[in-house]
């Protein structure tokens, strides 16, 4: 298979990352005999002080036209006094959002079994291990929906809308990862006092009875869905939500696999289109000095290959490769416990591509 990718480095860490992350990329596609089309271009801070844009037209055309981009991060302080329009995260990523009409967000959360004590929760709710993935509507909803301040100030308004449409998109994301997963959506709404969440209940409902009568289907209240992660996270496969929701639920689900150095995310659109980027930032305190951990862009790349290709036995063994390596004993020093020698973002990167390539 070719695959044109646009490779966006951005800030911080981010060229560092990025460096692992298209190594595992060239690796995986050369055992599978796919050729990966790889370009490189500025975004972010690093964009900004070549030509004075965070997401110059070059970048954002070369986005359009590949079938995925891969993002490392963006921002830092050196750009936090620019108009909140021109500071990278919102120039950059949410006009890359838009353009590229990436409607849902993917954000896996995974314990692995040699980093399961890195989850702040106890062993015993920890249990055989934490493997979710949860499904957020990104376009509709309330922060989309109309904003208006009364004349006097002292009232203000946000509307809630969506659409029969957009609700049966997202919800086909999530039924459709759930079955190359374990089979199970759970679908989080508040349909005992919006009127929304009772027409996202009705249409999940109908779609699921009508398309994917195979793949399992319950719902929750949001309320409870924030308890059952922390009480029961091992119940949970696919975690179908809204914008707001979905915003919320998934910052509590990273935060119970205890390292925000491993996980990825994505952001996809009609057709394949995607976008790939680890969930955290550009991580300014530690740049430059080659000890960041590139993993969380490592499996963005496995994103990248089972959610933009269809490629599931490749974004597999890249996983499993990652996990080799932790079983290994490598760790960077943001996983590495203590009396462990941290090694470098260089050598952990190596090391999974060397286990891509024996698999
Ligand atoms: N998608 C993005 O590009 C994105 C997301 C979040 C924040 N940001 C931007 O990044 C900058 C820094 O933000 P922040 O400090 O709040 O969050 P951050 O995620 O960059 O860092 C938080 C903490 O986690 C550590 N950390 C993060 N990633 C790591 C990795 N791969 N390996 C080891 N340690 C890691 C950092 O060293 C830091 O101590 C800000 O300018 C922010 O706006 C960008």
């Amino acid at each position: 298979m070719k695959m044109k990718i646009a490779v966006i480095a951005g800030d911080g860490i981010g060229p560092e990352i990025m460096t692992e992350a298209v190594r595992a990329l060239r690796t995986v596609s050369d055992r599978f005999g796919h050729t990966a089309e790889l370009t490189e271009y500025p975004v972010g801070g690093a964009a900004y002080d070549l030509c004075g844009d965070c997401l110059p037209e070059e970048t954002l055309q070369a986005c359009r036209e590949a079938d995925a981009v891969l993002l490392g991060a963006v921002g830092g302080p050196k750009w936090d006094a620019l108009p909140a329009e021109k500071r990278p995260e919102r120039r950059a990523l949410l006009t890359l959002r838009s353009e590229l009409g990436l409607f849902g967000n993917l954000r896996p959360a995974k314990t692995w079994e040699a980093l399961k004590e890195a989850s702040p929760l106890k062993a015993e709710i920890v249990g055989e291990g934490i493997d979710l993935l949860v499904v957020r509507e990104l376009t509709g909803g309330l922060y989309f929906g109309e904003k208006r301040r009364s004349g006097d100030g002292r009232s203000a308004f946000d509307g809630l809308p969506y659409s029969v449409d957009e609700i049966e998109r997202i919800a086909r994301t999530a039924f459709d990862a759930a079955r190359k997963r374990r089979g199970k959506v759970t679908s989080v709404d508040k349909a005992n006092i919006l009127e929304t969440s009772r027409l996202w209940r009705e249409t999940v409902t109908a779609l699921g009875r009508s398309e994917y009568s195979d793949v399992e289907l319950d719902h929750l209240y949001v309320d409870n869905a924030a308890m059952q992660l922390v009480r029961r996270p091992g119940q949970f496969d696919v975690i179908l939500t809204e914008n707001m929701f979905g915003d919320i639920l998934s910052d509590e689900a990273s935060q119970i696999t205890g390292s925000i150095g491993m996980l990825p995310s994505a952001s996809i659109g009609a057709g394949g289109k995607g976008m790939y980027e680890p969930i955290h930032g550009s991580a300014p305190d530690i740049a430059g000095r080659g000890i960041a951990n590139p993993l969380a862009a490592i499996l963005s790349v496995a994103m990248l290959l089972r959610y933009s290709f269809g490629l599931a036995d490749e974004a597999d063994t890249v996983e499993r490769a990652v996990g080799a390596v932790l079983a290994e004993g490598l760790r960077t020093a943001d996983i590495a416990r203590p009396g462990e020698t941290p090694v470098s973002t260089v050598a952990i990167g190596a090391a999974v591509s060397a286990a891509i390539r024996r698999a």
